[in-house]
């Protein structure tokens, strides 16, 4: 009887799982899956014993509250996010964790500096530009949204691939992108002012 109890709540907790990616399925779910977790994880696929966690094994709220939204009164987005970091502890040490978690809080920094930067050169080109050299600054900037998302999943879910090459080095990429279309705007403009 207990043992059917256990299947059920293991079974409920599967199927969790794949609704999370069901919903999550662009960056989220890949992030994992070339994550050290998601690799171990799907090597023992079926196994009675997984050592590595999926989605549910971290994301204590949201397994929870799998339906949308998954926060409301009870549980905050800024609660779950802290019971997601405190979930490393049931399997890694404490100072461990503390200090994938810092660490994960630093790239997030870098990358936010690196937006900082992208969004004053955006405002630069809202008030020196305008058409199309403009709507190709905005777009950039766009990607580099998108760039930032992929560096905040490659932290939280240990992702090298997403941490580093699609994260900060594709930031660097459109940041560097939207210099040089704003640096090719003024001198097309410098241009057309000196009449040649
Ligand atoms: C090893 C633990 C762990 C596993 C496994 C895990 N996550 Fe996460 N995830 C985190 C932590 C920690 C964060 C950062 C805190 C937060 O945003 O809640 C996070 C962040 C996220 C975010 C928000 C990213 C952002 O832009 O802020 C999404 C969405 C997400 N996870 C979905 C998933 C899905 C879907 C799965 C399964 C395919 C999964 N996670 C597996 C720990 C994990
Ligand atoms: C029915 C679709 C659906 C399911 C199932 C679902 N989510 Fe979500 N999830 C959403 C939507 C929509 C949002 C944004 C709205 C909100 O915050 O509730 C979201 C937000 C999140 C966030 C906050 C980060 C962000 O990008 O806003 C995390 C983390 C997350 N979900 C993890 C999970 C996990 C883990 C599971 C499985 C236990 C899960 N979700 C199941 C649709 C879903
Ligand atoms: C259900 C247990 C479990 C949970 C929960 C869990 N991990 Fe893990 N983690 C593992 C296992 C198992 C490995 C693989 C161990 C190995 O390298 O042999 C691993 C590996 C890692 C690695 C890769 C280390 C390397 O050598 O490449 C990192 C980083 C990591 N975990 C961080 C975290 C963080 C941060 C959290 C919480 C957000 C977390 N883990 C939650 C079980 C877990």
């Amino acid at each position: 009887m207990r043992c059917t109890a256990l299947l059920l709540w293991l079974a409920a907790l599967h199927a969790f799982g794949k609704t999370c990616v069901e919903c999550h399925e662009d960056g989220a779910k890949k992030s994992w899956a070339l994550s050290k977790h998601g690799v171990i994880f799907q090597l023992e696929a079926g196994r009675e014993r997984r050592r590595a966690p999926d989605c549910a094994g971290c994301h204590r709220v949201e397994a929870t509250t799998p339906t949308v939204p998954h926060y409301g009164k009870k549980a905050s987005r800024e609660h779950a996010r802290e019971a997601a970091q405190d979930s490393c502890r049931a399997c890694h040490s404490p100072r461990y964790t503390t200090g994938q978690n810092a660490a994960a809080q630093r790239g997030i920094e870098i990358g936010l500096m690196k937006r900082r930067e992208a969004a004053a050169l955006l405002a630069s080109a809202r008030k020196e530009t305008s058409g199309p050299e403009l709507a190709r600054i905005e777009a950039l900037y766009v990607a580099l949204e998108g760039n930032l998302r992929d560096l905040r999943l490659g932290l939280a879910h240990q992702s090298p691939d997403y941490q580093w090459w699609l994260g900060q080095a594709a930031l660097d990429g459109s940041l560097l992108r939207i210099k040089g279309a704003l640096g090719e705007a003024r001198r097309t403009r410098a241009l057309a002012a000196s009449g040649k």
